[in-house]
């Protein structure tokens, strides 16, 4: 096979793969929509499976694409990108608290608080990822 071909097929792959995970973000978008209005246990554990599948999917997708582009974009764990995420968990946190202190009812308070404190976890988690990274020598 020739380069150019080669170069046509890679960039053909490149653009059903960055369809499918449109597509697999959508799925996951729809399912997590529909999960808060179902009841059933057994249906929420299946749904739940299919949120998980999905996740490894973007994750697989998103691999191969990265693949694709090279080490140039790849990095998206990059010193600002984590700094960003951090940002944006306490962007969430602090939102969350504004709700906090909106809701009336003692069981909306208590679910939005477990929330808030996974969100500490986050930022947690964010940071220690921010200190492996920077000592990495990235
Ligand atoms: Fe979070």
């Amino acid at each position: 096979m020739d380069i150019d071909s080669s170069m046509n097929r890679k960039q053909d792959l490149y653009t059903l793969l960055k369809s499918q995970h449109e597509a697999e973000v959508k799925e996951m978008n729809h399912y997590m929509t529909v999960l808060s209005r179902m009841n059933n246990g057994i249906i929420k554990n299946y749904v739940h499976k299919l949120l998980d599948d999905g996740l490894r999917h973007i994750e697989y997708i998103s691999t191969l694409m990265s693949s694709i582009e090279g080490a140039s974009s790849s990095l998206n764990l990059t010193k600002q990108g984590i700094v960003k995420s951090i940002d944006e968990e306490k962007e969430s946190r602090d939102l969350l608290l504004k709700c906090v202190s909106l809701a009336d009812d003692v069981e909306t308070k208590s679910l939005l608080k477990s929330i808030i404190v996974d969100e500490e976890h986050h930022i947690k988690i964010l940071e220690h990822i921010e200190e492996l990274v920077s000592s990495s020598g990235k």
